[in-house]
């Protein structure tokens, strides 16, 4: 039976899940305090980009099925699924900060009508289910809710596809409850049409699918820092990373994915998740040892870029450097945490004259970087007049770049590849000086 949501948050994570949720049938308003943002979802504006969303958006508002409002208690009272997706950023000591969250809550404590299954969607800390049963257990009577813990794995840039084709799904509940068992009938109904794809379904307790979130992503940035290390490794002793990741990969214990290596991680996920799961190692007295150190070696990993950097022009003072790509991956503007960030604020303290082009995320290091560097529609007016060419975002526009016209513009000859996109030895014939990752 399709089910009443309300999705609180129509950031990134509930946008995708609202718009979802309502595909497979179930009848979702997605809710905000942001007025704006609410009128143009409501005409059909997806508001961020990602790949897929404008059509779904669009097919599901005029289906009926999907609204938006920003009527937060009123929404809640009619629904019988309330998802919080909202945002849970770093606070200043690395711990999740929570206050979004705390006001879902009493929006939920107020609104809520009827027994409410209380969804969390949003990453947070071990526990936090279980304090949000607390929280409404102070204000609803026993039995008229349950909480369910529902976290999500969506890529930017493929969260369409992965809502719709996840490989697995996640739901945690309070199995020693009654209302738990209620709960779990009700999340059948919401997945139904995940189910009927066969896509694998986890029941768990609460704090398990808290931690199975932040071990998959915790576990993903240690894959990536252990072969970005192996890469300077294998850099030292003369041997080639991408034979070496390539043939790790072909065992199956150990899968190709995630072994890539490159100027560090960065995002709204891994460096975030990665300090909270430390942070809540701290409070319950588990050294997470693994993770600190992975952290530090990817903050490691940017500096090691921005030397290479330095060390190919021999000093950076007064030298210009090109720099191709300033989003933390390519297909997306978004540059939380991005390598980008750190490599050029070391670029300009040592004195660089830094010249950036990136497809889609120039507007937003603007907002970081302002005039301290220019900014250029293309990559070949970037280039133009530079000593050095690095590219740290893997854009497939920069996998073809015309190595010939690009050395015919700039003034100097070297090339620091930090995402092993170029053609090496095209690169040595046109008489660059190349450097790579780990090769
Ligand atoms: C990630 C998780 O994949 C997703 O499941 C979770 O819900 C949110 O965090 P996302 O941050 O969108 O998604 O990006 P992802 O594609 O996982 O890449 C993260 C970072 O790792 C990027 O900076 C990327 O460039 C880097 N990366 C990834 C590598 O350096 N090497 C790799 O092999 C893979």
């Amino acid at each position: 039976m399709a089910q009443e949501i309300t999705v609180i948050g129509t950031g990134y994570v509930g946008l995708v899940s609202a718009v979802g949720l309502s595909d497979f049938g179930n009848r979702v308003t997605g809710v905000d305090i942001d007025a704006e943002k609410i009128e143009r979802l409501s005409r059909g504006e997806p508001v961020i980009y990602e790949l897929g969303l404008e059509d779904y958006l669009k097919r599901n508002l005029d289906s009926g099925r999907l609204k938006f409002s920003t009527d937060i208690q009123g929404s809640i009272a009619k629904s019988d699924i309330v998802f919080i997706a909202v945002g849970t950023p770093e606070s200043d000591d690395g711990s999740a900060d929570m206050s979004f969250l705390r006001h879902a809550i009493e929006d939920i404590a107020e609104g809520m009508d009827g027994f409410t299954v209380v969804v969390t969607k949003s990453t947070v800390p071990v526990g936090t289910n279980r304090w949000i049963g607390d929280q409404l257990r102070k204000r609803a009577p026993q039995g008229q809710f349950a909480v369910v813990s529902n976290p999500e794995f969506l890529r930017e840039g493929k969260a369409v596809q992965d809502f719709f084709h996840p490989d697995r799904l996640v739901i945690g509940y309070d199995t020693e409850r009654p209302e738990g068992a209620r709960a779990r009938g009700l999340m059948e109904d919401v997945y139904r049409a995940l189910y009927l794809i066969e896509t694998p379904i986890v029941w768990c307790n609460l704090e398990t699918a808290e931690l199975i979130k932040y071990a998959s992503n915790a576990f993903l940035a240690t894959k990536i820092t252990f072969i970005n290390q192996m890469a300077n490794l294998a850099e030292a002793c003369g041997a080639d990373i991408h034979a070496i990741a390539k043939t790790m990969g072909m065992d199956g214990r150990i899968s190709p994915k995630f072994l890539h290596p490159g100027p560090g991680y960065g995002g709204s996920c891994f460096p975030k998740d990665t300090k909270a799961i430390v942070s809540t190692g701290d409070n319950v007295g588990v050294e997470m040892s693994v993770i600190r150190e992975v952290i530090r070696a990817n903050d490691a990993q940017k500096v090691r870029v921005a030397e290479k950097i330095e060390k190919a022009l021999g000093g950076l003072h007064d030298k210009t450097v090109a720099v191709l790509g300033l989003a933390f991956k390519a297909e997306t503007d978004d540059i939380r945490e991005s390598p980008a960030i750190r490599i050029v604020e070391h670029l300009l303290e040592g004195g660089a004259h830094v010249r950036a082009h990136d497809p889609e995320a120039m507007d937003n290091f603007k907002k970081i970087f302002g005039d301290r560097i220019s900014y250029h529609d293309d990559e070949f007016t970037a280039i133009e007049g530079s000593d050095c060419l690095a590219i740290l975002t893997e854009w497939n526009e920069f996998r073809n770049l015309d190595l010939e016209k690009a050395k015919r513009l700039m003034k100097g000859s070297c090339i620091v590849d930090a995402r092993n996109t170029l053609d090496r030895e095209q690169a040595i014939a046109l008489g660059f000086s190349y450097t790579g990752i780990g090769r």
